[in-house]
């Protein structure tokens, strides 16, 4: 395929995307790699262009609330609420599917993960198509998640006619996924809508578990939104971590502090957020890891961010960004 196009111009992105085409967008929290959920030959394109295994279900985006009805089926009266509540934006809810959603979006399950995305553009955008679209984030299985259009292009350039330009993302980082079971509210993945919000309307929530889950989740992969560079996760003293790593060259990612590690072997080192929020630590992560992953490093080293909602959420992140 002839070099990707990065553009602005989204009813050009609807006609491609209704074309049948696989086409790049913007969301508030990373980009999507996206195709009408109604093209089954575009959604099986999606899974090619990421290389992502038939296994691992798609998020279908909405641009209208009572699209729920049309894809879903028993919807518990707490989804709802978290609807209203929380959409547009970073939420994530699994529903019990209706027939016009196929099993190549769902990987076979009967539930499917429903959000409509807070970004005017793939508002605008999901307006224009008048379907609803599936979409993955718009990186290759496992790796680190794309924040900006370049970081979309870096990966899929020559794999994709168009990717649909929104700016740097303002939440980066994923959707948290709710799911309901017996009554219960779980999560199944951590993400830009905080738990604490969450459990003022559906009380408290408790986490996935496969053993004990009567649900299937497949895709919560323990090495997950890697960097090519090896990662560590340092749960101890940042400077004992650092010091361990005898002659190479170490990239620091922390929460607010940066320049507080006297050593040799660092070669750069950077802080999410010197003001210490969290939502600017989220908004930076992934930008910060494509950045260090870029360098040439031998190993990255972050320090765990506070125990605080979005925190958490991040230090998801980088523990499944470590994993072997
Ligand atoms: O913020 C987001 O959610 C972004 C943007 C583009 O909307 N999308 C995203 O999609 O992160 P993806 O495919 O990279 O991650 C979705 C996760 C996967 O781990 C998948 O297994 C899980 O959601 N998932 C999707 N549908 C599911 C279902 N029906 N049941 C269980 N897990 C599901
Ligand atoms: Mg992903």
């Amino acid at each position: 395929m002839k070099e990707t196009k990065i553009i602005s111009d989204i009813a050009l992105a609807a006609q491609d995307i209704l074309l049948g085409n696989v086409v790049a967008i913007p969301t508030e929290t990373v980009y999507g790699l996206a195709a009408s959920i109604f093209n089954e030959s575009a959604l099986k394109d999606i899974f090619k262009i990421k290389g992502r295994p038939q296994t691992s279900p798609l998020i279908v985006h909405i641009g209208r609330k009572e699209q729920v009805q049309d894809l879903c089926t028993n919807v518990p009266d707490v989804a709802y609420e978290l609807m209203d509540a929380f959409w547009p934006g970073p939420l994530t809810l699994l529903l019990p599917k209706k027939d016009v959603v196929s099993h190549t979006i769902t990987s076979g399950l009967n539930r499917v993960g429903l959000r409509m995305p807070a970004h005017p553009v793939a508002l605008e955008l999901l307006q224009r198509c008048q379907v609803p679209l599936a979409a993955p984030s718009a990186n290759p299985f496992c790796s680190i998640s794309p924040t900006t259009s370049a970081h979309v292009f870096n990966y899929f350039n020559g794999k994709l006619g168009y990717i649909l330009e929104g700016g740097a993302c303002s939440v980066g980082l994923e959707s948290t996924i709710i799911g309901f079971e017996e009554g219960k509210c779980v999560v199944y993945r951590q993400g830009g809508a905080r738990l604490t919000d969450i459990e003022k309307i559906t009380g408290p929530v408790t986490f996935y578990n496969k053993t004990t889950s009567t649900s299937s989740a497949p895709g919560m992969l323990k090495r997950h939104y890697a960097p090519r560079t090896p990662l560590v996760f340092c749960t101890g003293n940042l400077a004992d971590c650092v010091e361990k790593q005898q002659g190479k060259k170490v990239g620091v990612l922390s929460f607010s502090v940066a320049d507080d590690i006297k050593s040799t072997n660092v070669v750069i080192s950077l802080a999410l957020s010197s003001a210490a929020n969290e939502d600017e630590a989220a908004k930076n992560l992934y930008a910060s890891l494509h950045y260090l992953d870029s360098l040439g490093l031998d190993v990255i080293i972050t320090a765990p961010m506070p125990h605080t909602a979005i925190g958490n959420a991040i230090n998801d992140r980088l523990k499944r960004a470590s994993a072997l």
